[in-house]
């Protein structure tokens, strides 16, 4: 975990006002709670509030909300700081992209991912490109392990990412056309690549013309009055001595 601190004054933008379309959203959150409890719409706010603001959050916006709520301004700082969601400095204009960096990802190549935002946006996170458009950070999982390597941009996750499908990635937020989030390998959603691998021989209950017949043939099903389980019953196994040789019954 970095350092979380506003950005210096001379990047903070002189004020903050939400557009129309946005203090409706605002007064919509607000309503979903209880009087005297509007502090609670402050992330779902804040949020929206980054979104205008380009993806991140200036102090104005984090007073301005904070006056919208009527709760004390060091309570919206504490959401902004503590909260990594909320970009605290100005983010690349087209994309901030997060790279996850958690074991699972790191395992299936978030290294190289790395090497190519380090390369292509800045060698250092939370570094504005040349040109300004993009940004990049690495963050810890977020939630898309079965598809690593992944990033997030902005609210969407582009998966199963390696350094070429990254690139084309950022090629199409660059050009304005940014690709479909999900899988970026052909893969539906989390299903294997090869396509499905189970239940395709063997099933008593999957019809498919790779289906070599049912697990169980009725020969091999248990006889009328037999026990389901009578081939699990161990042989009976003779005493160790008979003890009616000594003691005769009477
Ligand atoms: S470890 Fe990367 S998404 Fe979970």
């Amino acid at each position: 975990m970095s350092v979380r601190r506003l950005a210096p004054k001379e990047l903070q933008p002189a004020g903050f006002a939400f557009t129309p379309e946005n203090i409706e959203f605002a007064q919509r959150e607000i309503a979903k709670y209880p009087p005297g409890r509007q502090f609670s719409a402050v992330i779902a706010i804040m949020w929206r509030a980054q979104e205008q603001s380009g993806g991140w959050l200036p102090e104005a916006a984090i007073r301005a909300i904070a006056d919208m709520l009527e709760m004390p301004y060091i309570r919206a700082l504490e959401v902004a700081t503590f909260y990594t969601m909320f970009q605290l400095n100005p983010v690349g204009k087209k994309a901030h992209v997060q790279v996850c960096g958690t074991t699972p990802c790191m395992l299936r190549g978030a290294g190289e991912l790395i090497e190519v935002c380090k390369n292509r946006i800045h060698h250092d996170p939370f570094h504005l490109s040349a040109d300004g458009d993009f940004s990049w950070e690495e963050v810890e999982c977020a939630g898309a392990c079965v598809n690593a390597p992944m990033v997030q941009i902005w609210k969407d996750t582009y998966e199963d990412l390696n350094p070429d499908l990254l690139n084309k990635v950022l090629d199409g937020f660059a050009s304005g056309n940014p690709p479909k989030p999900g899988p970026q390998n052909g893969r539906q959603y989390a299903a294997p690549i090869t396509g499905p691998t189970t239940l395709k021989t063997g099933g008593i209950n999957v019809a498919s013309s790779e289906n070599d017949g049912p697990a169980l043939t009725d020969a091999e099903s248990k006889k009328p009055t037999e026990a389901a389980n009578v081939q699990e019953r161990p042989a009976p196994k003779a005493p160790a001595a008979d003890a009616t040789e000594k003691n005769p019954p009477r």
